[in-house]
C-alpha cells in the first residue's frame, strides 16, 4: 500500500476536497483508486469529470498491483491466520477456524446459535495464536441489540480469562436503520487506527435491510446497498488482516424474494462475496448442526457442535 503518498497530493485535489474525501472515509490513496467517479464526484461534491482525473491519478500512484503467479498466491495465502470457534469440530469444517481477510457468514433460523458464536469468537479472538486466536480487539456493530456484555463475562469464565480486561476490547456500536450500519464501517477506521483490530462483527448483516427495503421494486436497490456494504467490510477485512464474521436471517416462510426458506436473504450477492458460509441448524436441546455451504478450497461438510453456559463446545 502507499502509505507515503496522501491524499493532498493527487493532481486535482486541493485543502476543501481533501477535507471532504478524509471526511467521507477516503483517507489513503487506495480506496480513491478503487471508487467509481460518480460516488467519488458526490462525496466530494465535485465535477464528475474532476473525480475522474483524480481516480486517474490515484490508479497511477497506487499499488495497484498486476498478476501474480500461483507460488506468490501461495506464500500469500501463509500469511493468513485462523481463528478458533471453540469447537473442534465446527474448525474443522471450516479448515481450523476462519481466517482472515474473507467473510465468514453464519446463516440460520432463529435460536439456531448465531449470536452464540459471535459471542465466543469476540472472546477467542482476543487469546495468543497459540491458543487459536488473534490477539486483537474487535469491532461489533449491533443491528439487533442482541450484544449481551453478561454472556462475554460466562464465556471468559469458561476459559480462565479476565472479563473485565475482555469486554474493555471489544467496540461495540449500534446500528439504527442500514445506512447507519454502512457508515459505522467507516467509523470502525477510525477505531482501527488505535487498535489492532483482528474481529469485525455484523450481527445480523441483513435485517435492517430487510426491514427497509420492502416489495420486488426495492429489490435491485437493496442489492446494490448491501453489495456495497460487504465490500466495504472485505475491503477492511484485507486492510487490517481480520476475520469478519456476519449474520444473516433465513425466512421462516417461503419468501417472494427467494421461495426456498433454507436461502439466505441477500440471495447472490452475499453469496458471491462471504468466503464461507455457514448454515446453522437446530438440532436435539443445545445440539446445533452446521453445514459449509460454498467454499472455494474446502469440502461441503457438516459438524455438530452444542451451545452451552461456557459457550461454544463440541
Ligand atoms: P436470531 O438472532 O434470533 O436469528 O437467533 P440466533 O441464531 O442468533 O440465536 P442465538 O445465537 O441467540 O441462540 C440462542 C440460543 O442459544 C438459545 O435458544 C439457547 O438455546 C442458547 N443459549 C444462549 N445462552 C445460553 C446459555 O447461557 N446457556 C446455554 N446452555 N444455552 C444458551
Ligand atoms: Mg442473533
Amino acid at each position: 500500500m502507499s502509505d507515503e503518498l496522501t491524499v493532498e497530493e493527487l493532481p486535482g485535489v486541493g485543502p476543501a476536497t481533501a477535507e471532504k474525501l478524509k471526511e467521507s472515509g477516503y483517507e489513503d490513496i487506495m480506496t480513491i483508486a478503487v471508487e467509481s467517479h460518480t460516488t467519488l464526484a458526490e462525496v466530494a461534491d465535485i465535477g464528475e469529470a474532476v473525480a475522474k482525473k483524480i481516480i486517474v491519478a490515484a490508479r497511477r500512484m497506487a499499488n495497484i498491483g498486476g498478476f501474480e503467479t500461483g507460488d506468490q498466491v501461495l506464500e500469500r495465502r501463509r500469511n493468513v491466520a485462523k481463528l478458533t470457534t471453540s469447537s473442534k469440530a465446527l474448525d474443522d469444517l471450516l479448515g481450523s477456524g476462519l481466517e482472515t481477510n474473507s467473510i465468514t457468514e453464519f446463516y440460520g433460523e432463529f435460536g439456531s446459535g448465531k449470536t452464540q458464536i459471535i459471542h465466543q469468537l469476540c472472546v477467542n479472538v482476543q487469546r495468543s495464536e497459540e491458543e487459536g486466536g488473534l490477539g486483537g480487539h474487535v469491532v461489533y456493530i449491533d443491528t439487533e441489540n442482541t450484544f449481551r456484555p453478561e454472556r462475554i463475562i460466562q464465556m471468559c469464565i469458561g476459559q480462565d480469562m479476565d472479563p473485565d480486561e475482555v469486554l474493555k476490547n471489544i467496540h461495540v456500536a449500534r446500528a439504527y436503520n442500514s445506512h447507519h450500519q454502512m457508515l459505522l464501517v467507516d467509523k470502525a477506521k477510525e477505531v482501527a487506527k488505535e487498535h489492532s483490530i483482528k474481529l469485525f462483527v455484523v450481527d445480523s448483516l441483513t435485517a435492517h435491510f430487510r426491514a427497509e427495503y420492502i416489495g420486488r421494486g426495492a429489490l435491485a436497490d437493496r442489492q446494490q446497498k448491501l453489495n456495497k456494504h460487504m465490500h466495504a467490510l472485505l475491503q477492511f477485512g484485507e486492510i487490517n488482516g481480520c476475520v469478519i464474521a456476519v449474520t444473516n436471517q433465513v425466512s421462516a416462510k417461503p419468501d417472494a424474494f427467494f421461495g426456498d426458506p433454507t436461502r439466505a436473504i441477500g440471495g447472490h450477492i452475499i453469496g458471491h462475496t462471504s468466503t464461507f458460509r455457514l448454515y446453522l441448524r437446530k438440532s436435539k436441546g443445545n445440539r446445533r448442526i452446521a453445514r459449509l455451504i460454498d467454499s472455494p478450497n474446502l469440502p461441503e461438510g457438516e459438524a455438530v457442535f452444542t451451545v452451552v453456559e461456557e459457550g461454544i463446545r463440541d
